[in-house]
């Protein structure tokens, strides 16, 4: 496991330059997924070589998939068919990642053997209810913890049955998590989302030839599909982008391309947020690759204002939270950011402890129930936790672009979970950006 790091950023400077930032990780864990459970050999390009995504690999190599690589971002999957995976000797242990935890737990509760989920403190304080409630009704047996938090210990019965859900929270992971178990279970699985989440899931299992059926807010599934190996390749993380979408737009005198974005529309909510603050986010170069729509995004200095946040972009924004209240602590006037509660289950309770950041270098943002109020003004200088969540660290490293003096963030270990070239990055467009 990783040890603790330190982050220290020096104030000013500008963003300029090119990138290419990583691959997406919810792109990067379904391909893992699907391509195992898949006919034949999958090959992925752009894979995302972090610790959320391996904890994913390595768990299909622990059920007997042979996959070679990550070597620069291509991975080749050894297909075992959708009944060829075999019991793990061991718990799976999958680190920090939601993502492999709540999908796992719906794609082994369809398989005629056991299994345990295990995962750092983290990720073993984090609700599993939502997923394994639903996953009861389908007949599934998942023992948790008293409170529902992991380890999760899951009866293969190999016997579920379809059901009619409505999600009471918009989830991707939820509905993912369904979708997988729908795939071994009797009749049909119809999952129903209160508002749009990203739609990864439905997409690669078209994109492997398995049957999904999408009708406004409701997707349908049932067992008779079979996977059918592919190329995938993964378009950059539009979350990790997120960071320099608000540096450059901040930072005085900057310019930055992003290349070869997915900009997928139920994860370009930070786009839209950003550009009713009145950022100079352009868009360019519009393809589609591998049916998910990606782009260039060019990034200019501009002058913010604060905003109430629409909440229909809550969920098609909601991992990029944390850096966009740095944007609101930069812009001139009050943010308003209200219906997401969800925030307090991420990695962190990503609303306490942005704003407790926050207000240790000196900004007014005061955390509610569901979101958080931040009028604009100076950022000062200090020290501030990151509570092992790598959105919060990256966040407050960019925070260092308008400080009045050097900030240092503690607990960045695990920036490595989802992106571990950003000090490199970063520093590269001009972020003073050190380990200490
Ligand atoms: C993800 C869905 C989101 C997101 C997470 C990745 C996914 O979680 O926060 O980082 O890949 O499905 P929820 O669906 O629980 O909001």
């Amino acid at each position: 496991m990783s040890q603790s790091i330190t982050f220290q950023v020096q104030p000013g400077g500008s963003l300029r330059g090119e990138i290419r930032v990583p691959g997406d990780k919810s792109m990067s864990h379904r391909s893992i997924m699907l391509g195992s459970l898949a006919e034949g050999v999958t090959h992925v390009r752009g894979f995302l070589n972090a610790e959320d995504a391996m904890s994913t690999l390595e768990a299909f190599r622990a059920m007997g998939v042979k996959i070679e690589g990550p070597v620069n971002g291509e991975v080749t999957i050894h297909g075992v068919g959708k009944h060829g995976l075999q019991a793990p000797a061991q718990p799976l242990y999958l680190g920090n990642s939601g993502t492999s935890m709540r999908l796992l737990s719906g794609l082994l509760a369809g398989q005629s053997f056991d299994s345990v989920l295990t995962g750092d403190k983290s990720l073993e304080s984090r609700p599993m209810r939502r997923v394994t409630a639903p996953l009861a009704l389908m007949g599934a047996e998942i023992e948790t913890q008293e409170n529902g938090t992991a380890p999760l210990h899951i009866k293969g019965k190999g016997n579920l049955k379809g059901i009619n859900y409505e999600m009471p929270i918009a989830s991707a992971q939820v509905k993912s998590c369904l979708l997988l178990a729908g795939m071994y279970a009797e009749g049909d699985t119809v999952v129903t989302e209160p508002a749009p989440t990203r739609d990864h899931t439905e997409r690669m299992l078209t994109g492997f030839g398995y049957p999904v059926k999408r009708d406004g807010s409701t997707a349908t599934i049932n067992n008779q599909g079979q996977l059918t190996a592919t190329q995938i390749d993964v378009p950059s993380d539009i979350s990790s982008a997120a960071f320099f979408l608000v540096g450059a737009s901040i930072a005085p005198d900057s310019d930055v391309t992003l290349k070869h974005v997915g900009i997928n529309p139920t994860r370009t909510g930070v786009i839209d947020i950003l550009r009713l603050m009145g950022a100079d986010i352009e868009v360019l170069n519009q393809r589609s690759v591998g049916g998910e729509p990606v782009a260039d995004l060019r990034v200019r200095s501009s002058k913010l204002k604060g905003i109430d946040i629409p909440e229909h972009l809550v969920p098609l924004a909601i991992d990029e939270f944390p850096v966009l209240f740095v944007a609101a602590a930069c812009a001139e006037g009050r943010t308003v950011l209200t219906g997401a509660k969800e925030l307090r289950v991420k990695e962190s309770d990503r609303i306490q402890v942005m704003a407790d950041g926050l207000q240790i270098l000196g900004v007014d943002a005061q955390p509610t129930e569901d979101g958080m109020v931040i009028n604009g003004g100076a950022i000062g200088t200090g020290r501030v936790d990151s509570h092992g969540d790598h959105r919060i660290a990256m966040s407050f490293s960019i925070a260092g672009l308008r400080a009045s003096g050097a900030i240092t963030i503690d607990d960045c270990a695990n920036v490595n979970t989802s992106f571990k070239e950003f000090k490199d990055l970063a520093t590269q467009l001009g972020l003073k950006l050190s380990v200490i």
